[in-house]
């Protein structure tokens, strides 16, 4: 299947790779995305039309394989999760743990999440946002792709509604620093506690909060309301 990723003129927080999927998982993809994928692209959406009803929808960015999605859309039945990625083995993946588990307030969109918050959802009309472990690209001449940062930021501040939460988790202590100062910036941004959050029960550890704690780095919770 070929990317329609749609984001010109701007700098992008992801690294563009297909990864390899198995005969069954393809087979697997195209059976469930007419279901359970939404395409990201430059066109209002109602997310009343995605999930059928209107309840609060909660939008995780990079989802990767989709166990925070799954898991915590699991435990909170009366809202809708919309889980955007780019990275074809992980959607892949989370469609399947849809399919398994029977999750009726899941879908995926395939795409960049900038993309689907700007161009296809109303501004204010989120009731929380997750980024869970980020891409560190640790490297200075990097940071400008760093999904955290003020522009991008005000982007997701914009799709809140007033009282909606961002929810931001790193294993990448100078990252969690600067999301921390970055966030308390944001003129519609406040904190829910002082500095770094407890961790939420409901939050399941990923394959990339596993590989931070394997490698002995703290995990650093972050929970701002918008104003
Ligand atoms: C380090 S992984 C973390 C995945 C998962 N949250 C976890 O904890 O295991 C970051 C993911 O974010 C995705 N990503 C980065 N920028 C994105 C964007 N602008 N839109 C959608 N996905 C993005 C990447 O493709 C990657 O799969």
């Amino acid at each position: 299947m070929s990317e329609t990723i749609t984001t010109p003129h701007r700098i992008r927080s992801f690294h563009a790779r297909r990864g390899r999927v198995s005969p069954q998982r393809e087979a697997s993809f195209q059976e469930l995305w007419p279901a359970f994928g939404v395409q990201v692209e430059e066109r209002r959406t109602d997310p009343e039309a995605i999930f059928g009803r209107r309840v609060p929808l909660v939008v995780e960015i990079g989802s990767g394989m989709g166990e925070a999605t799954a898991s915590m859309a699991a435990a909170d039945p009366d809202r809708d999760y919309l889980a955007v990625e780019v990275h074809y083995a992980g959607i892949a993946h989370l469609l399947g743990l849809v399919e398994t588990q029977g999750l009726t307030n899941v879908r995926v969109a395939r795409g960049d999440a900038i993309t689907l918050l700007t161009r296809m959802l109303e501004p204010s009309s989120v009731d929380a946002i997750h980024v869970f472990f980020p891409d560190p690209w640790p490297k200075a001449k990097h940071h400008k792709r760093r999904l955290i940062r003020a522009e991008n930021v005000a982007v997701l501040r914009a799709a809140l509604r007033v009282g909606g939460t961002l929810h931001c988790a790193t294993d990448w202590p100078e990252y969690a620093e600067v999301m921390l100062e970055v966030l308390a910036a944001d003129p519609g941004l406040v904190n829910t506690t002082k500095g770094y959050a407890q961790r939420p029960d409901l939050r399941p550890v990923t394959k990339f909060e596993q590989r931070g704690i394997d490698a002995g780095r703290p995990i650093a919770d972050l929970i701002f309301r918008r104003t």
